[in-house]
């Protein structure tokens, strides 16, 4: 080979040519709209909704990229949105050497994406009995179920306060503080709602912050019930719980609610609280 054919071979290698992705049977193929970017490890996107796709508020779908052997590389993810939005949000992860997050943290406006066509969760009111107070305690991403459902006026029918608890390591991990600090001022639906029923309570375990220790902690010691109606203490009688967070937190979690007389509740039989892992591992 001449050089120059060399040259061109070794360019051709090296430009990346857009990848066409498929739809498929379970997949549809979107248009990634935006994307924000929170720290080293933490990105939200938005990407387009297609017509015929429904889901409940708080439910997940798989999402994914073309893997390095040409197939679908998928893993399951939270939507962040709300049921009636007109796009589709999701907050993630970077893992370093991750097989989907590495590739899908560089993902840019007009690129495209797999999206499942088939939602599913236990984070759904459905699974929950009635009650007056809704606690939705996540620790990092674990937090993109409950952006779903807060901004969801159903929410906010069916239950008189909704706190939302967000536990994570550092200040900079606190994604959507702003927003949720403000009680989602601005938000279309629910705006009026937000400000006399929603309450933020974000906690930072390895930094200084205003508020740390982890969720059972802030449960133990009061500070969660703090300008809160109702008792300063969970009750199963009148108190719903949702638990998003690594496998140690609903675990450890789950076990304090039991210990309280809290039923856990599913899809098919509604009681006291439901849990959904952020993440395996
Ligand atoms: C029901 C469900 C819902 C999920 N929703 C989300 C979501 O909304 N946002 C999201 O970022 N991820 C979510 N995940 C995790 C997601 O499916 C992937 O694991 C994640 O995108 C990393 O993919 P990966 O291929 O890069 O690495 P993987 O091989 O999938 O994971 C490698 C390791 O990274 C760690 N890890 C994976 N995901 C996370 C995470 N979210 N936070 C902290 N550590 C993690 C774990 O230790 C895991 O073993 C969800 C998982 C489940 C089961
Ligand atoms: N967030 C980061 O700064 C960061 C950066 C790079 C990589 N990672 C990697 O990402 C993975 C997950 O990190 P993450 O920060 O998203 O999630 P995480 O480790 O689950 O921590 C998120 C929050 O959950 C709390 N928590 C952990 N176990 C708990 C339990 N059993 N009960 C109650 N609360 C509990 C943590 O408190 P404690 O702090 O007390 O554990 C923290 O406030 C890890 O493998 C990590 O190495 C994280």
């Amino acid at each position: 080979m001449s050089d120059h054919k060399a040259e061109a071979a070794t360019l051709a290698s090296t430009t990346l040519e857009p990848i066409v992705l498929e739809p498929t049977a379970a997949l549809t193929v979107e248009e990634v709209l935006s994307v924000h970017h929170w720290n080293d490890h933490l990105f939200s996107f938005k990407i387009t909704r297609p017509a015929s796709f429904r889901f409940r508020s708080g439910e997940f779908i798989m999402i994914g990229l073309q893997g390095d052997n040409g197939k679908p590389l998928l893993r399951a993810y939270s939507i962040a949105s709300p049921s009636w939005a007109e796009e589709i949000e999701f907050l993630s992860i970077k893992v370093e050497d991750g097989p989907l997050t590495s590739k899908l943290q560089k993902i840019q406006p007009g690129d495209h994406i797999y999206l499942g066509r088939k939602p599913v969760g236990t984070l759904v009111t459905d699974a929950l009995s009635p009650g007056k107070r809704l606690f939705l305690f996540g620790s990092g991403t674990g937090l993109a179920p409950f952006l779903s459902l807060i901004r969801d006026p159903d929410v906010y029918e069916a239950f008189e306060q909704v706190i939302v608890v967000h536990s994570v390591r550092t200040v900079a991990d606190l994604a959507f503080r702003e927003e949720l600090e403000s009680q989602l001022a601005g938000d279309p639906l629910v705006e009026d709602q937000a400000l006399l029923q929603l309450t933020y309570v974000p906690t930072v375990t390895r930094e200084d912050f205003h508020t740390t220790g982890r969720i059972n902690t802030l449960i133990d010691n009061g500070r969660l019930f703090e300008g809160l109606k109702g008792e300063a203490r969970l009750v199963p009688e009148s108190d719903r719980v949702m638990l998003c967070g690594s496998m140690a937190m609903n675990k450890d979690i789950a076990a304090m609610l039991e210990g309280l007389g809290f039923v856990e509740g599913s899809n098919n039989k509604p009681a006291d609280f439901v849990i959904e892992r952020a993440f395996v591992g």
